[in-house]
């Protein structure tokens, strides 16, 4: 029997961090260039979130687009940089496959949109991607239980999805701590990845309760140097 409840947690000096700025708050009608600029700017991943209008109240965009941007998803040096598909969309079984078509990288879903959560998460490790689960604010995280040995990150949302711009939820904190629990215990590496509301002054507040990766749009793309916010970012965080 595993026991979530006393483990040990979240030793800083080993940990790497990663910063994923979301495309949500990019200029649509220029993607392609904000997709480099904030790679210039230090970005380690890209955060694609796609809204279906149904699952949420939004519509972004779709795996062309995903594909379209895949080019653009380099560093100088030609170094891949990860395209984070975050799937607000129901049914998601169908649209994950076309977004590992497209160059998704790592493909996550919400638990709570798909009939068949193990199943959805072995049709898009077959097509070579790495999977995340997405918790929503008042989601519990029993469904962990029988799939953390096959999934490569756990997303927690710290807003409701649908919008950037919106503040952080304070019991995410809580929320990651227990992942890390989780995780530990697991001993399996597995992302702890936190989306909403991050900021250069509760970005610290996420790691010290076991974020590792760190969704920012509004606080990136809604200032006009990219790279300062990003070194804000890190300095917090060391
Ligand atoms: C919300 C999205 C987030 C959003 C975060 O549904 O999943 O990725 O872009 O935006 P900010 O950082 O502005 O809260
Ligand atoms: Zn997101």
């Amino acid at each position: 029997m595993r026991v979530f409840g006393d483990q040990p947690f979240n030793t800083h000096a080993a940990m790497i961090y990663r910063i994923a700025p979301s495309l949500l708050s990019a200029d649509f009608a220029r993607l392609g260039e904000e997709v480099r600029a904030v790679i210039t700017a230090g970005a380690d991943w890209i955060h694609f979130d796609v809204m279906d209008n149904h699952y949420v109240p939004n519509l972004t965009f779709g795996p062309m687009v995903c594909s379209a941007l895949r080019a653009h998803a380099q560093q100088a040096n030609g170094a891949r940089v990860p395209i984070d598909v975050h799937l607000m969309v129901q049914p998601v079984d169908a649209l994950a496959e076309a977004f590992a078509d497209a160059g998704a990288d790592l493909i996550s879903f919400h638990p709570d949109a798909s009939s068949h959560v193990h199943r959805s998460i072995q049709r898009i490790r077959a097509k070579g991607c790495q999977v995340g689960l997405v918790f929503n604010p008042a989601v519990s995280l029993d469904v962990l239980d029988w799939v953390i040995d096959d999934i490569d990150l756990v997303l927690v949302m710290s807003v409701n999805p649908g919008f950037g711009g919106q503040s952080f939820i304070d019991s995410a904190l809580r929320k990651i701590e227990a992942i890390r629990r989780r995780i530990a215990v697991c001993g399996k590496d597995i992302r702890l990845e936190v989306d909403g509301g991050i900021k250069v002054d509760n970005i610290r507040r996420a790691a010290d309760a076991g974020a590792d990766t760190f969704v920012a749009g509004s606080a990136i793309f809604g200032q006009p140097d990219y790279a300062a916010v990003i070194a804000q970012m890190r300095a917090r965080l060391e």
